[in-house]
């Protein structure tokens, strides 16, 4: 049977990549013998302007019933104005949630022949292979708020349910690589903190002993993830933590356009996107880096349809493009050096994947 796939383009760039990503997962699902039924469907500021809300009904019920969504990007200043509940990111938050994706799976690798496009010596990135485990369902973003003339709040709750159900997972995750998991929280602070500390500390001791834990306050988590970045294997935290710390480790491998992410929820249905945003400033100049979607489409390949080969399949065409020199324009030095469209260099894996 064939598996559903639901992209969701979305605004900005979002289109751009997808349609080339989608390329390369199609040249490498009818190479691995993978039947996809893939449709698509509207999201953020697209579908606000076709249908006056950010997530139509109509994208609820076919993402939930998918078993896989590829999704572009959400966002851009033609919506900013617009009152809060249709805002492009509403859309996301929303099916996140709908769909009870509640990890979100953000991975950086330094790539050893683009240590020089970091923005951080050579010396300290290499040998950089992290992943953020990020919270994605609970926390500030889906707490008690409000907003009066001269006063707003908003509120951070988390049931300890939802720690160690997040904190199971990143530490699953551990086990298969380094066997190291940093818990990020604040604390020394915050309530909710301390409650995720010690569920953390609980049910990785408990049920995985292999493992060897620390916890870390956020603060000096910033810190350390700039001066020793390669020190680090699994990291977890809570949602608004891992919002701002995952776009903290997204410039590490040189541009934010080169990673991927996976949010997954207990049936491993999941959304997978690059971790960047809409780029509106370059829109429909096919000069956007397609590497983030084609990478998250790898993840699609290994978690929510189990084709671990076909996904690895993408990984290496991507690093052998990259080995043999093909750059788009966010990573070249000087925009005068050669450097390759969205569509040529989606071009490149695609031969790259034999
Ligand atoms: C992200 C984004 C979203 C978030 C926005 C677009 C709502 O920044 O996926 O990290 O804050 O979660
Ligand atoms: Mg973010």
């Amino acid at each position: 049977m064939a598996y559903k796939i639901i992209t969701l383009p979305g605004d900005g760039i979002g289109p751009d990549v997808c349609n080339q990503s989608l390329r390369v997962l199609k040249v490498v699902c009818e190479h691995y013998k993978i039947d996809l039924d893939i449709r698509e469907a509207l999201i953020g500021g697209a579908a606000y302007d076709q249908t006056g809300t950010p997530l139509p009904q109509e994208t609820i019920d076919l993402c939930t019933q998918a078993d896989a969504v590829l999704l572009g990007a959400v966002g851009g200043p033609r919506w900013d104005n617009i009152e809060v509940k249709n805002r492009p990111e509403q859309g996301l938050l929303g099916i996140r949630k709908a769909m009870g994706l509640f990890a979100n799976i953000r991975p950086v690798i330094v790539y050893p022949e683009l240590t020089d496009a970091s923005p951080l010596k050579d010396s300290i990135v290499a040998g950089t292979d992290l992943i953020v485990v990020r919270e994605l369902t609970g926390g500030i973003y889906f707490g008690k708020r409000e907003t009066t003339n001269d006063y707003a709040y908003d509120t951070c709750e988390y049931h300890s349910y939802e720690i160690e159900r997040i904190c199971k997972f990143a530490a699953k995750l551990a086990v298969s690589r380094k066997k190291r998991l940093t818990s990020v929280d604040k604390a020394n602070v915050l309530d909710t903190s301390r409650l995720w500390r010690s569920v953390c500390q609980e049910v990785v001791s408990k049920e995985y002993p292999q493992i060897s834990l620390e916890h870390m306050y956020i603060d000096s988590a910033t810190m350390h993830l700039i001066t020793k970045p390669s020190t680090f294997d699994v990291l977890v935290m809570d949602n608004m933590f891992g919002d701002i710390l995952s776009d903290e480790t997204s410039v590490l491998s040189g541009s934010m356009g080169l990673l991927p992410s996976a949010s997954l929820n207990d049936n491993n249905n999941g959304i997978y996107e690059p971790i960047h945003g809409s780029a509106p400033d370059i829109i429909g100049k096919d000069i956007a880096n397609p590497i983030g979607s084609i990478l998250s489409c790898a993840m699609l390949l290994d978690y929510s349809l189990k084709a671990p080969e076909a996904a690895n399949a993408i990984r290496n065409a991507v690093h052998k493009s990259i080995a043999q020199g093909y750059r788009t324009i966010d990573l070249v030095r000087h925009s005068n050096n050669d450097h390759l469209s969205t569509s040529a260099f989606t071009s490149k894996v695609i031969e790259n994947l034999s």
